[in-house]
Formats: structure tokens, sequence, C-alpha cells
């Protein structure tokens, strides 16, 4: 059994009284007050969840007392007592929260009964907002469920993406430490050239997957050794096609698509496959194609030695216009040589 204290207020003694008498015998505990602002300190002090109240009363009206406690606690209930010339205020009070009204003189069953009912509405409603209160909690608790497998879904992508980026390396002249490189430098290139962090990820993912599309280039010409054939040229230059036909039915790395698809344009439009020209190459291949050179100049490969920075910057400058966007090597130039060369330190890491 929930909680069956009540307060009763009446300026009127007697009634007062009457009242007492009335809900003590039936098993109520009661509080007493004479008028409202002894109500509400009352109220204060014990928080009974039913108040029984007078309208008509010196100092503060039942009106208000309704007001001040349903403010201290909206669970409250109130019955307000009403005489048959003030029914209007006594709708009123229903207005402003009141559970119900009684008309005086009071009959006992119908006291009883309203209170009852006062109860029982106040439990039921009570009940419905804790109940809304737990869905919320289950809401949020779902919401941050969703949050932690996104993130894991994030993280499985990514290891699957560095996967493809090492399959490819085993295939092909390229290497992971390569491939980090070239990540390394074109994202400090892209801050320089002030791209949004958020377009960062794609960049990255770009970078690591730019020839994903190798994988299907049959291995007699990938590894061929020596200069290839026009014919094997056509086959092997079919390699962002096929790339960009990879990825872009995956949703998460569709971002990545323009990199894929674009990173063998040139400045100048005598790039392939389409040919584009000057900014219609998108940006995030023309810093990768900057990137790419300026490491394969200044790392050993099979076919070449290493040449110092400042060289291979030297040839970048010279390409700028030609084969580079000017403005994305100047970007490239501002990148402090001690963070190319952290770069490049940390890709030899194991
Ligand atoms: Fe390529």
């Amino acid at each position: 059994m929930a909680q069956r204290d009540i307060l009763i207020v009446d300026d009127d003694r007697q009634v007062r009284e009457v009242l007492h008498q009335i809900f003590m015998s039936a098993g109520y505990n009661c509080l007493l007050a004479n008028d409202g602002r002894e109500a509400v300190e009352v109220f204060r002090a014990g928080r009974p969840p039913l108040i029984v109240t007078d309208l008509k009363m010196p100092v503060m009206t039942g009106i208000e007392l309704l007001q001040q406690v349903r403010a201290l606690d909206g669970d409250v209930a109130v019955i307000v007592l009403t005489g048959a010339t003030d029914v209007k205020t006594a709708i009123e009070s229903l207005k402003l929260g009141a559970y119900d009204f009684i008309m005086k003189p009071v009959n006992v069953d119908e006291l009883l009964i309203a209170a009852d009912r006062a109860f029982e509405r106040r439990q039921l409603l009570i009940e419905r907002r804790e109940y809304h209160e737990l869905l919320e909690r289950r809401v949020v608790e779902a919401t941050r469920d969703l949050a932690s497998a996104y993130r894991q879904l994030q993280e499985t992508y990514h290891a699957t993406l560095e996967a493809l980026g090492s399959a490819l390396d085993t295939r092909d002249v390229g290497t992971e430490a390569h491939s980090r490189r070239v990540h390394g430098y074109a994202l400090a290139t892209a801050r320089e050239h002030r791209v949004p962090e958020a377009d960062l990820i794609d960049l990255a993912h770009g970078v690591l997957l730019h020839d994903i599309g190798k994988i299907g280039i049959p291995d007699a010409i990938l590894l061929k050794r020596g200069p290839l054939t026009p014919e094997e040229w056509q086959i092997m230059r079919r390699h962002p096609e096929i790339g960009k036909a990879l990825i872009e039915k995956i949703p998460f790395l569709r971002g990545a698509v323009p990199i894929v698809f674009s990173h063998h344009e040139k400045w100048d439009g005598t790039g392939y496959p389409r040919g584009l020209r000057g900014e219609d190459i998108p940006l995030g291949a023309r810093i990768f194609m900057i990137v790419d050179a300026f490491d394969a100049m200044t790392f050993d490969r099979p076919y070449s030695t290493a040449k110092p920075f400042d060289v291979a910057k030297a040839e970048i400058k010279r390409c700028a216009g030609t084969h580079f966007d000017p403005a994305v090597v100047e970007s490239f130039f501002r990148v402090p040589e001690p963070l190319l060369a952290e770069i490049r330190r940390r890709s030899l890491e194991p």
C-alpha cells in the first residue's frame, strides 16, 4: 500500500475536525493546516501525496495553494472543496491541475471515493511517467550500443582496408611503407591546403586504395620485368576503372572513388582514363599525384636510387602546371621538411 498521508486545509476549525475524523476512520494519516501558507509549510516538510483543501480562505486561497504545491511536486493530488456559489472557481482549479472537486456540504462516501480515486490516478500517472523514463533510458542505451557497433564496424572496415592495401603491396612493386609515407605526406599537404578535417578520412582511404584496381590486372603484365607493349599498357591503364567499379559499391568507401578513379589524371589534361584537366580533377587526386611522385623520387626503388628532398622538390616544381596543380604544389612545399623526414622515418618502423 502506498503512503496514505493526507493534508487537510480549511480555515474553519469545525470543518477541519470533521474531515479529520472522516479520513482518520478510513485509515488515513492526517496532517492539518488552517490556511494556505501553513499548508505549504506542512507540505514542504512531509510531502503528503494527497491534499484536500477549501477554496476560500484568508491569507492564501485554495487556488494559490494548488499552484504552489504543484510547483513543488507535480505528482501531488489535490481535491478542492467548494460551496455551491463557487463552482466556477472549482472548475478553474481542475484546469490548474486539481484532481477533483467536492461540493459542500460534504458527503462522506463521495469524499472517500474521491480520495481513493485520486490516489489511484496519482499512482497511474507516476507509473506511466516511470515507464516513459525507462523507455527513454532504453533508447539512450540502444543508441550507445549502436554507436559502439558502428565504431566496431569502422574498425573492421579500417582493418579490411589495410588488408586490401597490403594484398596489393605484395603484388606490386609498392610496399606497405610506401603506403604509409604517401598517406602521411598527403594528410600533411591537405592540411596545408586547408582541406576540411571531415574530408581527410576519404583522402586517407583513397590514398590507401588508389591502385586497388591492379587486382584485376593479370600477373603477366603487372609483374612483367621490362617495358610493357602498347597493348599491355592499354590493359594496365584500366586499373583506375577497375578500382572504381570495385569500391563504389561499398558505401563506406564511396568517398575514396574520386582518388581511385582519377589518380593518373594530369593537370594539363594528358593523363588517363578521362583526360581531365585542371580543377576538374578531384582535389584528393591532385594531392595524391604530387606526394606519390615525391615518394617515388626520394625512396630507393628497384629501378632508381633515391634523390635528396630538394632535388625531388625541384622536379615537382618543374612539373607544376603540366602534371601537377600549382596551388597544391605550393601547399606541399609549405609542409615543413622535418615533418616529411619524420613521416619517412616512421614508415620504416615495424
Ligand atoms: Fe595507379
